[in-house]
C-alpha cells in the first residue's frame, strides 16, 4: 500500500478520535468533580446536594447520551458524518462552558445534559466515520483508536481531578478543561473530507474520489469506487428507513450489534470504571489516597492493553479476541467473587487479590469487549441506513450502561448473603459485592455462547462486502 496514503489514513482518524477522548474525558470527569461541587454547595445551604440530586449530576449524562444517540442517527445519513461530528464539538463546547461557569447546580445539570447529548453522538459518529474512510486492512485498528482515546480520556479526567482536587472552585476547571479537545476536534474536522461512501451516496461521486485520493492508495481508488458504485446500486431498491433494519435479511446484523453492547455492559465493565475506588476501600484500603492510586493503575492497564488490541485486531480477527478476554474477564470475576465470599478468612490478602483480579478483569476487557463492540457495530450495517443503525445500537449501549450504573449498589445490597457483609476496621458493615461478581462472570459466560452462535468475523473483508453477505440470506457464524 502507499506510504503516503496510509500515514494520511492515519491522522485524519486521530483527529476524529478526538471524539473518543471526549467521551472518556467527559464520563470520567465527575467522580472528582462530584466531591468539590458537593462541598462548595452544601456551604451554600444543606437542601441544594440532597443524595438523589448527586447521582443525577453524575447519572445525567448517561440519559443525555442515550437521547444523543436516539436522535442522530437520521441526521448522520442525511447531512452527513463530518458535518455531524463538527457539529457535536460546538455542543461539547457549550455543554463544557455552562457546567463550569453554572451558578448553581440545575446549570451544572443542564450542562451535563448538554454534554451527554453530544457525547451519545460522538460515541457512533467516529467509529462511523473511521470505519469508512479506512482501507479494509487496517480498519479494526484505526477504528480501535477510537476505543483507545477514550481509555486515554478517562485516565486524563483522573489526573485532572487530582490536580484541582485542592484548587478553590477546582471543579470549575475541571469541567471547562474538556473545552481543549472539543475545540481540537471541531477545528481539525473542518479541514477532513466526508466519507467516500456517504458522499457517494448523496451523488458526489467527484467529492467522493478527492477523498479517496486523500485516504487510500493510489492504485486501490477505482476498485473502491466501483465496489461502492456497484453496491449502491444493488441498495437501489431497499428503503432508507430503519424498518429496513427490522427486514430477515438484516436481522442478524440487528441481533450482532445491539448483543455485543449487552455483554459489553452486563458484563460489568463501568461499575469498575465508576466504583473501583468504592471497592477497593470495601476490600481494605484506607482513606482516599491508596485506593485512588489503585485506580489509577486500572487506568493505565486499560489504555496499555487497548493499544495490545490495536496491534492484534487485524492480525488475529475479532473473534479470537472476544473469546480470549470474555474467558479472561470470567475468569477474574470468578476470582472476586470467591475471594470476596471468603473476606473473613482472607484479611488483610483480599485488598491485594482485588486489585490484581480487577487489573485482570480490564485487561481482558481492553483487548476484546471494549473496541470490539464499537467496531463490529461501525462494519455491519449496510450503507443506505449505517447512521441510524449505528445509532440505535449505540443507543442500547447508553441504556445499558445507565441500568447497571444505577443498579450496582443495590445489586450488591439485594445479592449479599446475610452475615457475608464485610466489617471495616472502623466497625461498619458494608455489603458484600460477591454476588454481583458472580452474576457478572454468568453474564460472560452467556456472552461466549452468544459469541460463538451470532458474532461476523469481519477481519479482512470490505464493508461493501459485508453487506453482500447479509443479501445473500448468509448467517453471521458464517462470515469468516
Ligand atoms: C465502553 C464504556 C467504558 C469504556 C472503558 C467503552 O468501550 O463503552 O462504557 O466506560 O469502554 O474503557
Amino acid at each position: 500500500m502507499d506510504k503516503k496514503g496510509n500515514k494520511n489514513v492515519y491522522i485524519v482518524a486521530t483527529i476524529a478520535a478526538f471524539g473518543g477522548l471526549l467521551f472518556g474525558y467527559d464520563t470520567g470527569v465527575i467522580s472528582g468533580a462530584l466531591l468539590l461541587i458537593k462541598t462548595q454547595f452544601a456551604a451554600q445551604g444543606a437542601k441544594q446536594m440532597t443524595p438523589e440530586l448527586q447521582e443525577w449530576v453524575v447519572s445525567v449524562v448517561l440519559i443525555g447520551a442515550m437521547a444523543g444517540a436516539l436522535i442522530s442517527g437520521k441526521l448522520a445519513d442525511i447531512y452527513g458524518r463530518k458535518r455531524i461530528i463538527i457539529t457535536t464539538a460546538i455542543v461539547f463546547i457549550f455543554g463544557s462552558a455552562i457546567s463550569g461557569l453554572a451558578p448553581n447546580v440545575t446549570y451544572i445539570i443542564t450542562g451535563r445534559i448538554i454534554i451527554g447529548v453530544a457525547i451519545g453522538v460522538a460515541s457512533f459518529t467516529v467509529p462511523l466515520y473511521i470505519s469508512e474512510i479506512s482501507p479494509k486492512k487496517i480498519r479494526g485498528a484505526l477504528v480501535s483508536l477510537n476505543q483507545l482515546a477514550i481509555t486515554i480520556g478517562i485516565f486524563v479526567s483522573y489526573l485532572i481531578d487530582l490536580g484541582f482536587a485542592n484548587t478553590h472552585q477546582g471543579w470549575r476547571w475541571m469541567f471547562i478543561i474538556g473545552v481543549v479537545p472539543a475545540v481540537v476536534l471541531g477545528i481539525g474536522m473542518f479541514f477532513l473530507p466526508d466519507t467516500p461512501r456517504w458522499l457517494m451516496s448523496k451523488g458526489k461521486d467527484k467529492e467522493a474520489e478527492l477523498a479517496l485520493v486523500k485516504t487510500a492508495a493510489p492504485e486501490d481508488i477505482e476498485d473502491e469506487l466501483t465496489s461502492i458504485k456497484q453496491l449502491l446500486l444493488s441498495e437501489k431498491n431497499n428503503k432508507s428507513t430503519l424498518s429496513e433494519l427490522f427486514k430477515p435479511w438484516l436481522r442478524p446484523a440487528l441481533i450482532i450489534g445491539i448483543g455485543l453492547m449487552f455483554f459489553q455492559q452486563f458484563t460489568g465493565i463501568n461499575t469498575v470504571i465508576y466504583y473501583a475506588p468504592t471497592i477497593f476501600q470495601i476490600a481494605g484500603f484506607h482513606g482516599d489516597f491508596a485506593p485512588i492510586l489503585a485506580t489509577s493503575l486500572v487506568g493505565i492497564v486499560n489504555i496499555v492493553m487497548t493499544i495490545v488490541a490495536i496491534w492484534l485486531i487485524d492480525k488475529w480477527g475479532r473473534k479470537p479476541l472476544t473469546y480470549l478476554g470474555l474467558a479472561g474477564m470470567v475468569v477474574a470475576l470468578v476470582i472476586l467473587g470467591i475471594a470476596f465470599n471468603r473476606a473473613e478468612a482472607l484479611g488483610s490478602s483480599l485488598k491485594w487479590i482485588s486489585v490484581g483480579s480487577i487489573i485482570i478483569y480490564i485487561g481482558f476487557f481492553a483487548i476484546s469487549l471494549g473496541p470490539i463492540a464499537w467496531l463490529i457495530m461501525s462494519e455491519i450495517y449496510p450503507l443506505k441506513i449505517r447512521g441510524m443503525a449505528m445509532s440505535l445500537a449505540t443507543f442500547s449501549n447508553w441504556l445499558f450502561n445507565f441500568i447497571v450504573a444505577k443498579t450496582f449498589l443495590t445489586l450488591t445490597r439485594v445479592l449479599t448473603i446475610p452475615g457475608t457483609e464485610i466489617t471495616g476496621t472502623d466497625g461498619t458493615h458494608s455489603p458484600n459485592p460477591a454476588g454481583a461478581f458472580w452474576l457478572f462472570a454468568f453474564m460472560g459466560i452467556a456472552g461466549l455462547v452468544f459469541t460463538y452462535f451470532y458474532m461476523p468475523e469481519t477481519k479482512g473483508h470490505t464493508l461493501e462486502e459485508i453487506e453482500e453477505h447479509w443479501a445473500k440470506g448468509k448467517t453471521a457464524r458464517m462470515l469468516k
